[in-house]
């Protein structure tokens, strides 16, 4: 019999699954996450946790939860979680790759084409009764088509907003930690130097996970180095880019414009300075959000949550560098 806990409502069906191995207990709540003392007073008694990146899966955690065998985490990303004490603690990790590939990969596409073509600006502009006559270059934007496109991170990610710039005949750059040779023969992305990339893109995409490498890469010199009319698309992580910087690169007209759906702080606040740029697109982190792959990233957890109940390896096991 299973304890399992569950971080956010979710779909009475997946529910009545995880019911069939044990208890369920259900943080009820589609939109606010489990405040973190009730979170790691919930998880005492429990064999597996389906939780959110909200949630920290931390020392605290996997010390409060001595009967833990599975974090199965709504999510591809797992820098919310502990890799190590997890390993330490014997807790399999598991994630949700695959099924959200093309879906984040949709969205990063909406970013840059809202950017390029100043969708939102152009929207707002409408909405506030601004529209008076048609003008030679009234909203004025930037062409996808036959760009130079540079993918900072080439994983699964990478590889698909890739191939949806097949269709735009854009010359398709990238940098990643390996060479991604499935990119280069079936797309014909070029492999560069990071300096390059930034030096010579239209468009900088960055899909790439945070980790001790990758924290901080997009920080002033970056922007400085990138062309003024570049414009920076990120659906990585928040923590990959130093904000100050990028509010003065905007600032300054260092770059043309930037579509984040991720932030360092999330939520982000009302007041934070990126936000007062109609240059600048923000999204809620909705990456993978289309209601079919939410529903195949729940699944995911389930599934990986049923594999450790029958005493296998969560099919999606996520383990640290050191193996
Ligand atoms: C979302 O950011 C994810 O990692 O799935």
């Amino acid at each position: 019999m299973e304890k399992i806990l569950v971080t956010r409502r979710i779909p009475q069906k997946f529910l009545e699954r995880l019911e069939a191995l044990g208890e369920v207990e259900m943080w009820d709540h589609e939109l606010t996450p489990m405040p973190r003392e009730q979170f790691v007073e919930a998880a005492k008694d429990k064999t597996a946790l389906l939780v959110t990146l909200s949630e920290r899966i931390d020392a605290t955690l996997f010390e409060a939860a001595p009967k833990l065998k599975v974090v199965a985490n709504m999510a591809v990303g797992y820098d919310n979680i502990d890799l190590q004490i997890a390993e330490q603690s014997h807790v399999q990790v598991a994630n949700t790759p695959g099924v959200l590939t093309e879906t984040t990969a949709e969205l990063g596409f909406a970013l840059m084409m809202a950017t390029s073509r100043r969708i939102v600006e152009a929207e707002k502009y409408v909405q506030q009764g601004q529209w008076e006559s048609w003008g030679p270059y009234l909203l004025a934007g930037k062409d996808i088509y036959q760009s130079k496109v540079g993918i900072f991170g080439m994983g699964e990610i990478g590889r698909a907003f890739a191939r949806r710039l097949k269709g735009f005949n854009a010359d398709i750059l990238y940098h990643n930690r390996s060479r991604n040779m499935k990119a280069e023969h079936e797309l014909g992305a070029f492999y560069t130097s990071f300096d390059t990339l930034i030096k010579e893109s239209d468009f900088v995409i960055c899909t790439a996970p945070s980790t001790p490498e990758t924290q901080n890469t997009f920080n002033k010199e970056v922007f400085k180095n990138m062309r003024n009319d570049a414009i920076f698309i990120n659906i990585g992580r928040g923590d990959l880019v130093v904000e100050e910087d990028l509010v003065e690169a905007i600032e300054n007209g260092e770059i043309a414009g930037c579509g984040l759906d991720v932030v360092r702080d999330e939520p982000i606040r009302t007041d934070h300075p990126l936000l007062k740029y109609p240059n600048v697109v923000v999204t809620p982190h909705i990456g993978s959000a289309s209601v079919l792959t939410r529903d195949q990233m729940i699944q995911t957890c389930i599934l990986n949550i049923e594999d450790v109940a029958q005493g296998l390896l969560a099919r999606n096991q996520v383990v640290t560098n050191t193996h």
